[in-house]
């Protein structure tokens, strides 16, 4: 079939990569050039574990392409995928100029039927914004077109992307036309193939299904982390806390870690986007807007404790920051937890020298050049003369450390676990006073 994205970022990308892989011939669109530039010069504008690999397969197969060439689009695909940003307005609803900018060319171009289909996540009735958008474009030409608009929402996680979209735990199709809901079923049908997980519904539930999801994936995290900052109160250990609960299947062990809080592009925003659709219809949505007020506090949690732990000085002092990207397998640091403790860091006086396995340049197009952050080459010679070191990101290279070699190279033994993974007694053993999240304090040897 033939397919326009429109959007090529993480989810226009690993979508049109994957409908390319089984057979589909793909356009991605994007309005910024130079990434198209670098994907057809064969590069990749983002880490995602395995993109790479697939989309040179399928660009070398021919059955991907990549333009800025809206008009182009439209004429391509029977399916006009829109997967481009919806960052939060000033208010923290969803900024939703972007959706409608496609609307408006698909509505401009378009000259036989077309299916809508929005995978951007979008507050509840953007289907009907979009679809007065392209019939006002077609009106502007004096025509009316048949068109469908689908609300199909991704799900996917950065870091496991591509996985994710090819065995989906569910695929949500949002039609009032039972035609459409089959035309997309046979797009989807070899990602679909195990035991049948698309589920079609109305487009205003399946708008609000995304939302939904993301706010309880939130929700549990801000839930840890509250019970986190209590447990350290109480004199409890939230790792034991943790695995008590998780044993009860109504709770289950994922999604309960505690931590340094959450960031990346999709929960802080689209908490707040909810909170803020509730909002304006009359609601007072209390528990979002704690979810949202939680993760907050928890974010500058590691601060507060480095800050404590040097007396509240922390002027002319270097903190090493292991992990920089908001989850690990990512170079995605859009509200991540490692931005918020570099930016009080800078605040107090204190320099940053950090290392990330991906996310380094990220970090260099963010802050730029400046005296008071030092990117590492690597891990270790990160911590040469630092202070204190934290670990911000949980990936898999910082889990078993050289605790020996870390307590020789810092000036002074601190080591902050921001997402306790690891284990606080072969650190102290070593010699280093650990700081985690929620867990009892230990006693240097
Ligand atoms: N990143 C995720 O993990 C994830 C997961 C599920 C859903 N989503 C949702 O999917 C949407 C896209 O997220 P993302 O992370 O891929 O964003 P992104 O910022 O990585 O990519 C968006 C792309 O859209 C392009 N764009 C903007 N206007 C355009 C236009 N008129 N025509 C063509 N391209 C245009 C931008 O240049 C950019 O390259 C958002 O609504 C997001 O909430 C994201």
């Amino acid at each position: 079939m033939d397919v326009t994205i429109f959007g090529s970022g993480y989810v226009g990308l690993v979508t049109g990569a994957c409908l390319a892989e089984v057979g589909n011939n793909v356009l991605c669109i994007d309005i910024d050039p130079k990434k198209i530039d670098l994907l057809n010069s064969g590069g990749v504008p983002i880490h995602e574990p395995g993109l790479e690999e697939l989309i040179k397969n399928n660009r070398d197969a021919g059955r991907m392409h990549f333009s800025t060439d809206a008009e182009a689009g439209v004429k391509h695909g029977l399916f006009q995928f829109i997967a481009v940003g919806t960052p939060p307005d000033e208010d923290g609803s969803a900024d939703l100029q972007y959706v409608l900018s496609v609307a408006r060319a698909i509505g401009q171009h378009m000259e036989t039927y077309r299916i809508l289909v929005d995978k951007s996540t979008v507050p509840v009735g953007t289907a009907d914004k979009v679809a007065a958008a392209v019939r006002e474009a077609q009106a502007a030409r004096g025509l009316s077109v048949e068109f469908d608009v689908v609300s199909n929402p991704e799900f996917l996680k950065e870091g496991a992307a591509i996985e994710d979209f090819m065995r989906p735990d569910r695929i949500i199709v949002g039609t009032d036309n039972p035609r459409t809901a089959e035309l997309l079923r046979a797009l989807y049908a070899p990602f679909n193939r195990n035991h049948d997980r698309l589920m079609t519904m109305d487009i205003r539930s399946a708008e609000f299904t995304k939302y939904a999801a993301n706010a309880m994936l939130a929700t549990k995290i801000s839930f840890m982390n509250e019970l986190s900052n209590i447990a350290e109160a109480v004199g409890a250990d939230i790792e034991k806390v943790r695995i008590g609960i998780g044993s009860d299947p109504r709770i289950g062990y994922q999604f309960i870690y505690p931590g340094c809080g959450y960031g990346g592009s999709c929960f802080p925003k689209d908490v707040r986007a909810l909170e803020q659709t509730a909002r304006g219809l009359g609601y007072d949505p209390q528990l979002l807007h704690a979810v949202e007020a939680v993760n907050f506090r928890q974010k500058e949690l590691l601060f507060k404790k480095i800050s404590d732990y040097f007396g509240g000085d922390l002027k002319g002092r270097a903190i090493t920051l292991w992990g920089l990207a908001f989850k690990p397998n990512t170079d995605d640091m859009r509200e991540a937890s490692s931005r918020v403790l570099m930016e009080s860091l800078w605040a107090a006086g204190a320099r940053v020298q950090a290392f990330d396995p991906v996310a380094m340049e990220e970090t260099r197009r963010l802050y730029g050049e400046r005296a008071d952050l030092l990117l590492a080459p690597d891990a270790v010679s990160a911590l040469d003369g630092a202070d204190a070191l934290a670990i911000v990101t949980e990936w898999s290279q910082f889990r078993s450390p050289d605790f020996a070699l870390i307590k020789e190279r810092l000036k002074s033994p601190a080591l902050f676990d921001g997402r306790n993974i690891l284990d606080g007694r072969l650190a102290t053993a070593a010699g280093l006073t650990y700081v985690s999240i929620g867990r009892l304090p230990l006693i240097p040897a």
